[in-house]
Parts: structure tokens; C-alpha cells; sequence
């Protein structure tokens, strides 16, 4: 039997291509909302720097995303990314048990990472299926944002390595002992 067609019908890579397209977009545009309200919650100088880098250049992506579909000649569908919405909804349900600013601050690094590899995992099917289509200026521009998103998250690991999470070990382990050393008094 046949079934009307709708608008998100899939048939062919082409639909996937600009499914996936819309999908990330959105994600883009609710990430640029979560950051703003992250960065209020960072401890780490160099964290919150990063965020407000991450910040700008994600709002450069949605501005490349819009050029990729004027491109191809499509328009929004409106359509909300549950995925990164579910990852930011862990994030805020970590954050809020995370009893010291610096294991907030690890919290959110990896928040940000799983964000991060949602993306690219988007990014590089995108690019896979415009290859395939041999729409390879589509694929450059995708190209450009995967990179930045590789580098993003090279930073974040850096940051954590370096940083962040022997700063959340050391008070945490502080926090824990400091308590039980008042008691003895
Ligand atoms: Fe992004």
C-alpha cells in the first residue's frame, strides 16, 4: 500500500544527507544557549576561555550550515536534535550533584567532549554521504567544521590532562579529609 509522502519521507542518501544537516544545525543552535549558561558555572579561567572561543565558533558553524542549504537549495524544517538535547540534559543533572567548583569544572569537560563526538560522528556522515554524492563543496565546508570540532575537543583533553582533573582530585580529596580531621577535635 502505498503511504502519502511526508516531508521527512526518506528514499535516497540525498534525504539522509539533509537530515543529518538539520539535525546537527539544531544542535549547534542549542549548544550556543547551553554554553552561554555554562560558562557562568566554570571555576577554571582557562575552561571558561575555552568556552567562549568554543562559543564563537559555533555560531560560525550555523552561519556555514545555513550557506551549505542555500546551497542546495533547502530550507529549515525545524526539526530538534534529541540527541545533543539528551546530552545536555545529562550535563545539567551531573552539574548539579557535583559538590566542588573543580570536579564541576571535570564534569563539564566531559560533558563537553560527549557533545563534541555526538558532532563529529554527524559531521562525518554528512561529509560521507556528500561525497558520495560527489557534492564535494558541500563536503569541504562540513570538512572545515569537522576540523575545528577535532581541535575543540584536543583542547578539552589537553585542558582535563593538564589541568582540570588534578585540580578536582586535589580538592576533592581535601574536601573529604578536612571534615573527618574537625571531628577528632
Ligand atoms: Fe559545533
Amino acid at each position: 500500500m502505498m503511504t502519502k509522502q511526508q516531508n521527512n519521507d526518506t528514499f535516497d542518501i540525498y534525504d539522509l544527507l539533509l537530515e543529518q544537516i538539520r539535525d546537527i544545525y539544531d544542535g549547534e543552535l542549542q549548544q550556543i544557549d547551553f554554553f552561554n549558561e555554562l560558562s557562568d558555572s566554570t571555576n577554571s579561567f582557562e575552561l571558561n576561555e575555552f568556552l567562549q572561543y568554543h562559543l564563537r565558533e559555533t555560531e560560525r558553524q550555523t552561519g556555514r550550515i545555513e550557506s551549505v542549504l542555500e546551497e542546495l537549495a533547502e530550507v529549515l524544517s525545524g526539526e530538534s536534535c534529541d540527541g545533543i538535547k539528551g546530552l545536555i540534559k545529562e550535563t545539567r543533572k551531573l552539574a548539579k550533584r557535583c559538590l566542588n567548583d573543580e570536579v564541576c569544572d571535570a564534569a563539564i569537560v566531559t560533558a563537553i567532549q560527549h557533545i563534541n563526538h555526538y558532532e563529529m560522528a554527524g559531521y562525518g556522515t554528512a561529509i560521507a554521504y556528500a561525497k558520495a554524492l560527489e557534492r564535494h563543496e558541500i563536503a569541504e565546508q562540513l570538512l572545515e567544521t569537522l576540523r575545528e570540532e577535532k581541535r575543540a575537543d584536543m583542547g578539552l583533553s589537553d585542558l582535563a590532562e593538564n589541568q582540570i582533573n588534578s585540580h578536582a582530585k586535589w580538592s576533592a580529596i581535601v574536601e573529604k579529609i578536612e571534615p573527618r580531621i574537625g571531628a577528632k577535635k
